[in-house]
């Protein structure tokens, strides 16, 4: 990575054009949206940002379809709340529209626009969705740009138990984007739990937060009381997969066991060991660790609001695979201490996430003197690894 690089890695961080040009290229890359816990009935909605603007997800019965929050009429938002539940009808003047994004009911259609509202064919913007497990996703599709006439456009969805349609121009649906992470995120964000949930608006770019995530170095400065020197990982006893432009941290792990993870989760048979953490482009993570005798899963969801303001999104819940054998006294035991869990266990990561967050918003201060290379030590690694797939990703799409 050149000079030249790096500047402009930062750049992105301070420049908002820069910024926007960045998030308009990664809108084109699969991105977490939310949770199909967050919207568990018919018409339920939930908005998010995506390549820099707003969309909304929704499902129809068991379909879940995305939309740019833009109305095409005179482009007031459809959504004007973080979650909800109702028809997509716009709130300046009621167009309303259907699953296929298609305005459907025009108030005076034949009088004020001299013809039907089929006719007329004003639709909005899709996003292609894909769901692996619990997990939504979303992407732009690279032939609709933000310039072209959203009457266009083709539609597109997905039922949440199957990869992406194949029919678009882009190269890879969301099951070879996940490679070998697909069958275990599929496995740990399994339909049917119940998570808990925090939040944070943290002053900060995106790419800091990302970076720390991917950080193995920070732990015994950033938290040694929270984790405890002890409770650091130290990441000599761990092993980096890398796969794709997403790369993990497997504690006490070596090479292959990665490849065994994914072919355990996919016979259902995997059994937690150790803590394990999956980082997935551009903007989210999920790993899982164990609290007392149970295992827990989180997923963090980063959300960029601005070049200088990222919501962070954690949900948090009982890993759901499959318990060892035990005595019923132990069982009933362990049931006891996990009815009080999931409040110490939100209490416990707002507390790491938030000294982390701490730390990137400082540098957030500082991103206009990152004029040279960072200085990457060996439990840096996932760091380089990141740069590299942000690089490939903004020129990916300057090709199209
Ligand atoms: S702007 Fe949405 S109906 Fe007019
Ligand atoms: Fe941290």
């Amino acid at each position: 990575m050149g000079q030249q690089q790096c500047s402009d890695w930062a750049r992105s961080i301070r420049d908002p054009e820069a910024f926007a040009s960045e998030q308009a290229a990664l809108g084109q890359v699969w991105t977490l949206l939310g949770l199909t816990t967050d919207i568990p009935n018919d018409n339920d909605w939930i908005r998010c940002s995506l390549g820099g603007g707003s969309v909304f997800v929704q499902r129809f019965g068991n379909t879940i379809k995305g939309f740019e929050n833009v109305c095409r009429h005179r482009f007031h938002p459809i959504r004007t709340a973080a979650k909800g539940s109702g028809l997509v009808r716009c709130a300046f003047h009621h167009w309303v529209y259907n699953q296929e994004g298609e305005a459907v009911g025009i108030p005076q259609c034949k009088k004020l626009f001299g013809t039907s509202p089929k006719e007329l064919g004003a639709r909005l913007r899709n996003v292609e969705i894909a769901c692996c497990g619990l997990l939504i996703f979303g992407r732009f599709p690279r032939q609709a740009t933000k310039t072209e006439d959203a009457t266009s456009g083709e539609g597109s969805s997905s039922r949440c138990t199957t990869a992406a349609p194949s029919d678009t121009h882009q190269d890879q649906s969301l099951e070879e984007f996940l490679g070998d992470a697909w069958p275990i995120l599929r496995a740990m964000c399994r339909e049917g739990i119940r998570p808990g949930f925090i939040t944070s608006d943290v002053n900060a770019n995106w790419k800091l937060l990302y970076d720390i995530t991917v950080d193995d170095y920070h732990a015994f400065a950033v938290h040694p009381t929270s984790l405890g020197r002890d409770g650091c990982l130290d990441p000599e006893k761990a092993y980096c997969p890398r796969f794709g432009p997403h790369s993990g941290f497997f504690f006490d792990g070596q090479s292959g066991d990665f490849s065994a993870m994914a072919q355990d989760c996919q016979a259902n048979s995997y059994q937690p060991g150790a803590y394990r953490a999956l980082n997935i482009f551009p903007s989210f993570l999920v790993f899982h660790y164990q609290v007392l005798h149970t295992w827990y899963v989180s997923i963090t969801q980063l959300s960029p609001a601005a070049l200088n303001r990222t919501i962070a999104k954690t949900w948090y819940y009982q890993a759901p695979f499959k318990r060892p054998g035990t005595s019923w006294l132990n069982l009933l035991f362990q049931r006891f201490i996990e009815l009080w869990l999931p409040f110490f266990v939100g209490v416990f990561l707002r507390r790491i996430t938030n000294e982390d967050y701490l730390i990137c918003e400082a540098m957030q201060d500082a991103a206009g003197s990152m004029m040279k290379e960072p200085i990457l030590g060996l439990e840096e690694q996932r760091i380089a690894w990141f740069r590299e797939a942000y690089w490939d990703a903004l020129a990916r799409s300057n090709q199209e």
